[in-house]
């Protein structure tokens, strides 16, 4: 019996509208909803979700601002009619405040609408600090392409990278961060890459998201041709029990089999037959059964008990997921919702949500070295490709720089080389707060000032050019004498 290991919440009424609303009003303030390409310091709040936006313009320092072909505007969402493109650089980056620990809903959404008149559609990656989030394949010049993961970030920021992989412009649309509850979506291990989220049974074909939505998840119209549909008008109350909250509007229709003395079944295949999966089955009974109507039914994945007998409550949301990862027969998932003998209906489903682990393993570059390099940066106005985290991903960490990777502890500066970058004014300080440096090669720049005592403090150094600078003074004692016993090399390096 699986009984134990499957929550399974039970409705309890509990002044649920007020709670609902009372929810919404706190959600909204901690959204964060950037329109990419939207004019700086400028904001509105979009008519059909309520939602506010505010430009992108302060949270990433490349990019231009475009617009999509007018054609393609019809009754699309506002926050997708502009765009932030990227034809310079190979990694730009968005840096976003968070509250540090929470859980979020990260969103980010592409719509092409040949905004470069071009209709080339691109290929791009997209990374989320040091890690690799997925591939961008625009496929459609008139669809949106949304991404969406279900992550507790390590740190008190976020960086979304769009990376440029030689296939065309990388492009953003929108970026949406939601806080989620901590009781919801828990894994064992990882982040939730969102496969689907569908609203089963939609009469209207209307995708819901905000102001249905208190998370403000996107739920898209699901019909399949072996079903039929059930629907109610009276709204679908969420118990306080259940964090989950699925939206009246959402649960209020339901799919049954067309046959009903036939199972409803649905199976997911996902692309990545190694990946570990979670799914979330959303129920509520939406029609009022007779004194001799009855429905239970038992859930069968792959030919195995599951989870049942289960009795959809009237109007009432119950959440069926299981602690642990899905068990696949060979990468696949075949889901079957089977009536008991008892039952005189054929089962019903609402909606359903699936999503697949993602592993976000490589840390960021350790916060001490970021501080420094960061200011650093801004000391001297360096640009290059100084965007994103400065060690990862290695293959994209800032050139200029090197870094110590050993797979476990947080990557380190251990060199840094701006010869001939065109530094003015004194060496900085900051320098000394990368305290891992073993080679410092600031040569052939106009520094002036005195060879800094601070540097001493980087024990590790073996290497420092200060060769073609116009620094004064003498070299501090340490330095010197740790260049005579033949532990620091100074002015050449390797
Ligand atoms: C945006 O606001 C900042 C801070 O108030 C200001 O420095 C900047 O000039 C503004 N930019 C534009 C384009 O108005
Ligand atoms: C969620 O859990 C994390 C880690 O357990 C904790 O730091 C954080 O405060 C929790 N957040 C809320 C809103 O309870
Ligand atoms: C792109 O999407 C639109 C709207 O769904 C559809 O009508 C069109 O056929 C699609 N185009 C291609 C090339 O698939
Ligand atoms: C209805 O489903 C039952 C059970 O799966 C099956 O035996 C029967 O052939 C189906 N009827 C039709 C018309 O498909
Ligand atoms: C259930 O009761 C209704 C009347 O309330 C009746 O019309 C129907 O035939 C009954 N169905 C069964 C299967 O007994
Ligand atoms: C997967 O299968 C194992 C062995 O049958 C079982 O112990 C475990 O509970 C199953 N996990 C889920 C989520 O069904
Ligand atoms: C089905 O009905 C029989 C007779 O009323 C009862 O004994 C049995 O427990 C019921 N089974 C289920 C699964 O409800
Ligand atoms: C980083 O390492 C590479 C390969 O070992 C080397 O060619 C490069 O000069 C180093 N850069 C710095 C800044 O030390
Ligand atoms: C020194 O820097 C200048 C530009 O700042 C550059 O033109 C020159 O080639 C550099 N010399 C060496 C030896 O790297
Ligand atoms: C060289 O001199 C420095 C400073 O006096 C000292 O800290 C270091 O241990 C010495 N290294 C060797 C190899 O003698
Ligand atoms: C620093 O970079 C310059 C050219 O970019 C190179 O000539 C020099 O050897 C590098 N220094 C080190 C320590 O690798």
């Amino acid at each position: 019996m699986v009984m134990g290991r499957f929550k399974h919440f039970i409705a309890e009424l509990l002044c649920g509208l007020a709670l609902i609303l009372l929810v919404h009003a706190q959600d909204q303030s901690d959204f964060v909803s950037l329109d990419c390409g939207f004019p700086e310091n400028s904001s509105y709040t979009e008519w059909k979700t309520g939602v506010g936006y505010i430009s992108d313009a302060g949270f990433i320092d490349s990019g231009i601002n475009r617009q999509i072909s007018t054609e393609f505007k019809g009754d699309l969402q506002q926050q997708l009619w502009s765009l932030r493109s990227f034809p310079e650089g190979i990694r730009n980056c968005y840096r976003i405040k968070i509250m540090q620990g929470t859980k979020y809903l990260i969103r980010a959404t592409f719509f092409y609408g040949n905004y470069d008149g071009e209709s080339k559609l691109p290929e791009f990656d997209v990374h989320l600090g040091a890690n690799m989030w997925g591939t961008i394949k625009i496929t459609n010049v008139s669809i949106s392409f949304v991404k969406e993961l279900i992550h507790v970030p390590s740190l008190n920021y976020i960086q979304l990278c769009l990376v440029n992989t030689q296939r065309g412009t990388p492009f953003i649309s929108a970026i949406e961060l939601r806080p989620l509850p901590n009781s919801t979506y828990v894994t064992t291990d990882g982040s939730l890459e969102r496969l689907w989220r569908v609203d089963v049974g939609s009469e209207s074909n209307i995708q819901y998201r905000c102001k249905f939505d208190v998370y403000d998840r996107m739920w898209w119209p699901f019909n399949f041709r072996e079903w039929t549909g059930l629907s109610s008008s009276l709204t679908i109350e969420s118990p306080s029990s259940n964090p989950y909250r699925p939206p009246s509007v959402v649960m209020s229709t339901a799919a049954t089999p067309i046959n009903d003395s036939a199972p409803l079944e649905f199976h997911l295949e996902p692309e990545d037959v190694t990946a570990k999966h979670y799914i979330y089955m959303h129920f509520a009974e939406v029609v009022k059964l007779k004194a001799n109507q009855s429905r239970s039914f038992n859930v069968i994945l792959n030919g195995k008990h599951w989870y049942g007998p289960y009795v959809p409550k009237y109007l009432w949301t119950t959440t069926l997921y299981s602690k642990d990862a899905l068990n696949s027969t060979g990468g696949q998932y075949f889901f079957s919702l089977v009536k008991t003998e008892n039952s005189t209906l054929p089962p019903i489903i609402n909606a359903i949500e699936a999503y697949s682990v993602k592993n976000l393993l490589q840390s960021e570059t350790d916060q001490e070295d970021v501080g420094a390099i960061t200011k650093i940066k801004s000391t001297y106005g360096v640009k290059r490709n100084w965007q994103g985290d400065p060690c990862a991903p290695q293959t994209y960490s800032w050139e200029g720089l090197n870094c110590s990777y050993d797979g476990y502890n947080a990557p380190r500066v251990i060199s840094l080389n701006l010869s001939s970058s065109g530094l003015t004014g004194k060496i900085s300080a900051d320098i000394s707060n990368l305290v891992m440096l073993q080679c410092l090669d600031l040569s052939n720049n106009s520094l002036t000032g005195l060879v800094p005592d601070f540097l001493s403090q980087l024990q590790y150094l073996t290497v420092l050019n200060l060769e073609r600078n116009q620094l004064s003074g003498s070299i501090p004692t340490e330095l010197l004498e740790r260049s005579k016993n033949g532990s620091l090399l100074l002015s050449v390096c390797s």
